[in-house]
């Protein structure tokens, strides 16, 4: 009988859940065990901190947000020899093969551990959404729900006060939850690290509003953003240039939300404020789409090492399933394209 293994790492995200009972229902419909790897890779590492699945420690968990296995940033990569034991320490412990679900730092773990003969596959999750080939991440369509209805909240009292509201939503190198969110939200200017403007842009941007009488405005900046005339204050931001296992720095502590609304307050006179949404958007219930597709995947993901096809992953492709190599969907970052981007100007 095939004992499999299951692994949430990364940051947290709304479906994690979802797919975790996904993939365990689907694994012992099949007769399989299944072992939970705790904390992501740091539970298979040294030790190794492992608990037995059960039907009934995956009850009830669909509609829960975070991981009941935990999660955490830990890189085996970084380790001597780490990708060899984390195989080994699952070898010993009986596990013939493990379902990853997890961003590009965890599926680049996966896929070494595929390189050196181990049985894994993946399920694609960031709020991010930036894995490439996939047009679902876990976690992405919570996210946007949580921003959306923030915009809607401040955008009755920024009409109220006629302000400025700057709101900074999470994205380390990609602007999806700010473009699609921001879209969906009403946002009159959307700032992402695909399309860099200037701090002139903006407040050129601020004064054509008021002078059309229009007298609010909702800035949407996703914490990636990079901007010139920002750059002093962030770097001296308590904390900015500490770096996790995988070389990302903490980007909520380089402000750059903070930063813009000084530099906008400074350079127009308009009172501007800011909210920055930070982890509310990977916390809470996931959407209807992510405990869908989490499903859908965590099914799939299983049925894969059912059938012993390693180094794959179940992704989404023109609606449907379709199963591609890991490293197809790490091997670059999907960007926010150009004619999205530009549909945010008729609104601006
Ligand atoms: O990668 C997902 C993400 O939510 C990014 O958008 C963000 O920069 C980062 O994780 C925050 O990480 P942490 O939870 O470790 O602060």
């Amino acid at each position: 009988m095939m004992r499999i293994g299951i692994l949430t790492g990364g940051g947290d995200a709304p479906g994690l859940n979802a797919a975790i009972r996904a993939a365990a229902r689907r694994a012992f419909q099949r007769g399989f065990q299944v072992t939970g790897i705790k904390n992501g890779w740091a539970g298979c590492l040294n030790a190794g901190d492992f608990e037995s699945l059960t039907p009934a420690s995956v009850r009830g968990i669909l509609p829960l947000g975070g991981t009941i296995l935990g999660t955490s940033r830990t890189n085996p990569m970084k380790e001597k020899d780490g990708v060899q034991q984390v195989i080994s320490l699952l070898r010993g412990n009986g596990i013939d093969g493990l379902v990853a679900i997890g961003g590009d730092d965890t599926l680049s773990v996966a896929a070494a551990m595929s390189d050196a003969g181990y049985l894994v596959v993946g399920v694609p999750k960031t709020i991010d959404n930036d894995l490439s080939a996939t047009e679902f991440c876990i976690g992405f369509d919570t996210a946007v729900g949580v921003v959306v209805e923030a915009l809607d909240r401040l955008h009755t009292t920024a009409s109220a006060h006629h302000r400025v509201m700057v709101v900074e939503v999470m994205g380390r190198d990609t602007g999806w939850v700010a473009m699609i969110g921001g879209l969906a939200g009403g946002a009159d200017m959307i700032i992402i690290p695909e399309f860099p403007v200037s701090l002139d842009q903006v407040v050129e941007h601020l004064h054509r509003r008021r002078g059309e009488g229009k007298d609010f405005s909702i800035i949407v900046i996703a914490e990636g953003a990079k901007m010139q005339a920002l750059e002093p204050a962030m770097a001296i931001a308590a904390g900015s240039d500490k770096r996790d296992a995988f070389g990302h720095v903490q980007l909520a502590k380089q402000g750059v939300g903070d930063a813009l609304s000084t530099r906008i307050e400074d350079a127009t006179g308009f009172e501007t404020r800011v909210t920055v949404l930070g982890h509310l958007q990977r916390g809470g219930s996931p959407s209807p789409v992510d405990r869908i597709w989490a499903t859908r995947l965590g099914v799939a993901a299983t049925d894969l090492l059912a059938e012993h096809r390693g180094g794959f992953i179940p992704i989404r492709h023109n609606g449907e399933i379709k199963v591609v190599p890991l490293r197809a969907v790490i091997e670059e970052q999907r960007k926010v394209p150009k004619d999205l981007y530009q549909l945010a100007n008729v609104f601006a």
